[in-house]
């Protein structure tokens, strides 16, 4: 993604792995849109894209009365934050500029626009660090001519920088350590087959597709050293949420003795929330499961579906969490989970 000229730039997700169309992100409902949408998707991503899209907010207020300037941006920081509910990303990178505004009082309205489009560009460079350093910490867990299976998408497309999960894969794969990687197609809306399998190819990384359903089996065959998938949301007992079809995989790799690596940075995990049952778990359309990608029609009409985006996947069945501060062990530690996100917030918190 690339800002210029009061424009977020992005890559329509929606169109991959046909088309590499690029679409400009004008107002605060194009990035809400963009966001429901999924052409920008991944917790990481759309984190950053919702921290330009309060710039583009701050933009569209007319008033130069400064107590009614803000009172207008928080209620459309509220809109962003409700473009979808899980990846905690989102709440995140709007909740630091928002925090930053409110240290800062004295700011007039005029200068505000200035003052988050500096604080967006900081987030923006602040996930490619993260990325980089998740990429480097999860190397002790990769041996060599590992074969690795993935879920969703975690790459380049789901995050500003190198990826979380596949992030740690190419990272791997540039010190020759990556044997294979087995994407799975990751129904309903396939960011697996279609992003994933579109990284891997631009990577030159060896990959193979699969069916969702073909992941036991080959565990079963002995075929799968590890599993590693990324975030939306991490509780502070380890809990995690993410893409629908993680904590279906978890049981599987726990049964076959296979570990279960989650790599996520520490704005994905929500310090409020003590397990994994309280976090909100987005519905989408049933249209996503009655189709392939809207266009073809693969259940009878009267047939209701349903489309839970994300799972939770409890902390007993995870080996490691990997971030950018260093690696969390399993059993998870709580306190230990606590104080990382707290240092994290002190360090990333503070603008000036
Ligand atoms: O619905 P999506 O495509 O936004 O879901 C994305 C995922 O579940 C990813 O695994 C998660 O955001 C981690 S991305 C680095």
């Amino acid at each position: 993604m690339e800002w210029k000229e009061d424009t977020l730039r992005i890559l329509d997700q929606t169109k991959l792995p046909l088309t590499e169309c690029f679409l400009d992100l004008k107002t605060m409902a194009d990035v809400i849109e963009a966001i429901q949408s999924l052409r920008v998707r991944g917790a990481p991503a759309i984190g950053v894209t919702a921290a330009y899209g309060m710039v583009l907010a701050a933009k569209s207020i007319i008033t130069s009365e400064t107590a009614t300037f803000r009172r207008q941006l928080r209620g459309m920081a509220n809109s962003l934050i409700a473009a979808r509910p899980t990846a905690v990303n989102l709440e995140w990178a709007v909740e630091c500029i928002m925090e930053d505004l409110q240290n800062h009082p004295e700011i007039p309205a005029t200068d505000i626009p200035k003052r988050i489009l500096e604080h967006a560009r900081m987030i923006h460079e602040d996930d490619q660090q993260r990325c980089k350093a998740m990429a480097e910490n999860g190397q002790e867990l990769i041996s060599d001519q590992s074969r690795i299976l993935t879920h969703c998408n975690t790459g380049y497309l789901a995050t500003s920088g190198m990826g979380t999960a596949l992030g740690v894969l190419f990272a791997a794969h540039a010190r020759g350590k990556v044997g294979m990687v087995y994407v799975d197609e990751t129904r309903p809306l396939l960011q697996g087959a279609r992003l994933t399998a579109w990284e891997c190819t631009k990577a030159g990384m060896p990959h193979t597709l699969i069916c969702d359903s073909m992941a036991a089996v080959l565990m079963q065959e002995g075929k799968v050293d590890g599993v590693i998938v990324g975030a939306d949301r991490i509780a502070s007992d380890g809990s995690v949420a993410n893409k629908i079809g993680t904590y279906g995989l978890a049981v599987q790799a726990n049964y076959h003795g296979i570990p279960f690596h989650v790599a996520a940075p520490l704005s994905t995990f929500d310090a409020q929330l003590s397990s994994g049952e309280s976090i909100p778990i987005e519905g989408r359309d049933a249209s996503e499961v009655h189709t392939v990608m809207g266009r073809l029609q693969i259940g009878p009409d009267e047939t209701p579906c349903w489309n839970p985006a994300f799972d939770v996947t409890p902390p007993s069945l995870i080996s490691n969490i990997i971030t950018e501060a260093g690696i969390f062990n399993a059993p998870f530690d709580t306190q230990a989970i606590l104080e990382a996100i707290e240092m994290d917030r002190l360090g990333k918190g503070i603008f000036d």
